[in-house]
């Protein structure tokens, strides 16, 4: 049974960001001169990414919910972008951990993590060209920080955030159909799949097939707005409070799950705001089902609060991506937005198979 060495990475990031406040981490700079490459920094990105920019005008109009799902996907692509600069720029130096010793794996990897580097440069650069053209302000890089000190770790953090997005489009795909954004549909859904190529590989470097599920599990932009800001040196963003998402308190998972239906203990901080915490619940989300409440059996509050609840892994084939969040009111939410609505801890992320 494996886990994703990736669930413990968006674990640690209560007491990682608290870390990274105190020691003077290096700031990534994005490369090619992103978020603004001048036209022959453009020309060698489309090189390397074997393709182009669309190429035709962007949208005349974007509604103003649309907006949000623009930024958002922004700030997600540009932390990709710092992601895998730095893992390309790891292996490129055999940096200890990152040295791939077999010649011919290691020159795959190169050229793949090149190509996706450059194609991730685009995905944020068609973005942030319609958010300018629908006079919005473009989404700003922050400074970053990965909790990967090795190849397996940083694929294994690849795989998961890639899951993650692909989750993420969904909601972006929905909120444009609500706000009449029809001509941005088609460019989100050749993201959708392009992100699904990269996991595909992703998987299969972990030695899971590389098609994990018959539906993708979806998620929440408020989910990925939080994942995100774990990578975030706290206080680096420019302008991410033009951004009108919800943030919520994290949530570790002290013993991931395999492929049984069992107890897991989960933790977080206490919130003096909540009165009565034995009322929570965990939720799941996995595939387009409808998501799971499970009620949560507080086991000690101190410093953190300590709970357990049932992993239904046999009663609902709980395999690839689980979205776990504990919410107020368990019982039964209709979909997703739901869940988030009623979220306080979370996003954690459970990958089985
Ligand atoms: C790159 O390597 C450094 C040094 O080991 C490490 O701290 C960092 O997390 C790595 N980043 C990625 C994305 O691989
Ligand atoms: C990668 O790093 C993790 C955490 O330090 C360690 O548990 C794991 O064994 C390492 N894997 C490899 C292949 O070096
Ligand atoms: C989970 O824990 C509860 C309470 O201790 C117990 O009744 C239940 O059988 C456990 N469930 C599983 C699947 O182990």
């Amino acid at each position: 049974m494996r886990f994703s060495i990736a669930t413990s990475a968006f674990l640690g990031l209560a007491s990682f960001i608290l870390i990274s406040t105190v020691q003077s981490v290096p700031a990534s700079v994005l490369p090619d001169g992103m978020p603004n490459p001048n036209k022959d920094e453009s020309k060698r990105i489309e090189l390397k990414s074997q393709g182009t920019l669309p190429n035709g005008p962007p949208p005349p109009k974007v509604s103003k919910e649309g907006i949000v799902t623009l930024q958002l996907i922004a700030f997600n692509e540009l932390f990709e972008i710092a992601f895998f600069s730095e893992l390309l720029t790891n292996v490129t130096n055999k940096v200890p951990g990152f040295d791939i010793p077999n010649a011919g794996e290691r020159d795959f990897v190169l050229k793949s993590l090149t190509a996706i580097l450059a194609q991730e440069e685009l995905h944020a650069l068609s973005v942030n060209n319609v958010l300018k053209h629908a006079k919005a302000r473009p989404v700003q890089p922050c400074k970053y920080t990965f909790p990967v000190s090795n190849y397996t770790e940083a694929i294994s953090l690849a795989a998961t955030f890639t899951d993650l997005v692909l989750g993420t489009l969904q909601d972006a795909v929905e909120r444009f159909a609500l706000g009449s954004d029809s001509s941005l549909a088609r460019l989100i859904t050749a993201v959708v799949g392009q992100e699904g190529e990269q996991e595909g590989w992703y998987r299969t470097q972990q030695r899971r097939i590389p098609s994990q599920l018959p539906f993708l599990t979806t998620s929440d932009l408020n989910f990925a707005f939080t994942a995100v800001q774990s990578f975030i040196i706290p206080g680096s963003c420019p302008n991410i409070r033009d951004i009108p998402l919800k943030t919520f308190q994290p949530l570790t998972i002290l013993t991931p799950p395999t492929t049984k239906t069992q107890n897991i203990t989960v933790s977080w901080k206490p919130d003096p705001t909540i009165k009565e915490p034995e009322k929570l619940s965990l939720t799941y989300i996995n595939q387009q089902n409808l998501p799971v409440s499970v009620p949560l059996r507080i086991k000690s509050m101190a410093n953190v609060v300590v709970a357990e609840g049932v992993f239904p892994y046999n009663e609902n084939i709980l395999n690839g991506l689980t979205i776990a969040v504990v919410t107020t009111g368990g019982g039964s939410f209709p979909n997703v937005d739901a869940v988030a609505k009623a979220t306080v801890f979370g996003p954690n992320l459970i990958i089985v198979n």
